[in-house]
């Protein structure tokens, strides 16, 4: 376990990755200012376009360095119409690889509404949810189920006869990422919007699925570990109609790969779309921190897309540092950046054209850094 300067590794990728993580960067270099060197920032670069231009997603410094970083910083990948000879996305060894990999077993999806952040719904854009109402946390299994690499297809002659997912939920994945869960419930101290209780909600489909039922007695019995926190349920289907509907209900949610990858994408809007939603790869020796929104190519290279996404992720990844580390300053410094985000966002006035505002990509990431100069550490 190593300190401070911290070792941190950037992966822009793809499409509007290297835009946003152009503003993490710059944001990193702003709250070291005054600070004495709290980190060390190497950028390499990888992805579906590095694939198409050299034939492979990355280079072997990056993927050693990405190994041996102390936390990560992922902007996105893929492209379309480049993929690997098996099918799959370029840069999935990047952003899937890495995941197993690093055993990054836990990923972990903040969902709270910001005071000042518009609902884009129906192509209006207006307040629909109440900040007081959304603030969750949405926890994904990250190395198995859906996306355990044992598929493929049987071809005979011409045609593919049939196509195979495995999905596998083992006991030790299932019973790491619901733990996680649960001692975040512990952590977190404002519980619920609902009632304040601490809650861990359970999303699945046990009602059909065997590896769903196997997810849910696990929940169940590590759940006899915290008794102060509530156990919910909710199968996957009703939970998406519960979520826009109640959000408030909600304080962590933990769920299995896929359902996991879907809920956070239908939840993202909630806090204002997937501009703001950023996640956190975290396993017990690594971390990889990431916009959510992925590649966005019909936005790449017009300094459009909104960059508070890849700021949230900067800030899970200090406050990831300072507990990894028991780190007080790099906890400062994650507060310092919450605050002046929160500050910006009230303010309206760095608005992305997915906030159906005028402020450019650069323009977002000017105005938090003056905030943060602002914010004393
Ligand atoms: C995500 C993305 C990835 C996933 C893709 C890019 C492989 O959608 O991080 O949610 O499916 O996990
Ligand atoms: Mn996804």
């Amino acid at each position: 376990m190593s300190g401070a300067p911290y070792d941190l590794v950037l992966l822009p990728g793809d499409g509007t990755g290297p835009e946003v993580v152009r503003q993490g960067r710059r944001l990193l270099e702003t709250l070291a200012e005054g600070d004495s060197a709290p980190w060390r920032i190497a950028e390499h670069p990888g992805g579906a376009q590095y694939y198409q231009a050299h034939g492979r997603e990355w280079t072997e410094e990056a993927e050693t360095a990405a190994r041996q970083a102390d936390a990560i910083l992922l902007g996105a990948v893929g492209w379309p119409g480049v993929s690997l000879p098996n099918g799959e996305i370029a840069g999935a060894s990047i952003v899937l690889g890495l995941r197993r990999q690093l055993d990054l077993f836990a990923n972990v999806r903040p969902c709270r509404l910001y005071p000042g952040v518009l609902h884009r719904i129906s192509g209006e854009y207006k307040q629909v949810w109440s900040p007081k109402n959304v603030d969750m946390v949405i926890i994904r299994e990250n190395t198995e189920g859906l996306y355990t690499p044992a598929h493929g297809r049987l071809t005979r002659g011409e045609g593919t006869e049939v196509a195979i997912d495995t999905r596998v939920i083992t006991r030790k994945g299932a019973e790491r990422v619901i733990r996680y869960a649960f001692e975040l419930a512990r952590r977190r101290s404002r519980g619920a919007p609902e009632d304040g209780k601490k809650r861990v909600t359970c999303v699945d489909k046990s009602n059909v699925l065997e590896g769903c039922r196997f997810f849910r007695e696990t929940f169940d019995r590590v759940a006899t570990e915290y008794p102060e926190i509530e156990r919910d349920y909710a199968y996957v289907d009703a939970f998406t109609q519960w979520v826009v509907r109640n959000p408030e209900h909600y304080d962590v949610v933990v769920s299995t790969n896929m359902m996991g990858d879907i809920i956070t994408d239908l939840a993202s809007v909630l806090q204002g779309g997937m501009g703001f939603a950023a996640g956190g790869n975290i396993g017990t020796e690594h971390g990889m921190f990431e916009p959510v929104h992925g590649s966005a190519p019909k936005y790449a290279g017009k300094d459009q897309v909104n960059p508070f996404a890849t700021f949230f992720a900067v800030e899970m990844m200090l406050r990831w540092l300072g507990e990894r580390h028991g780190d007080a300053r790099m906890t400062r410094q994650a507060d310092r950046l919450e605050r002046a985000l929160g500050r910006v966002i009230a303010a309206g006035s760095a608005r992305t054209y997915d906030q159906g505002g005028p402020i450019s990509t650069t323009g977002a990431g000017d105005a938090v850094l003056t905030a943060v100069r602002g914010e004393a550490a």
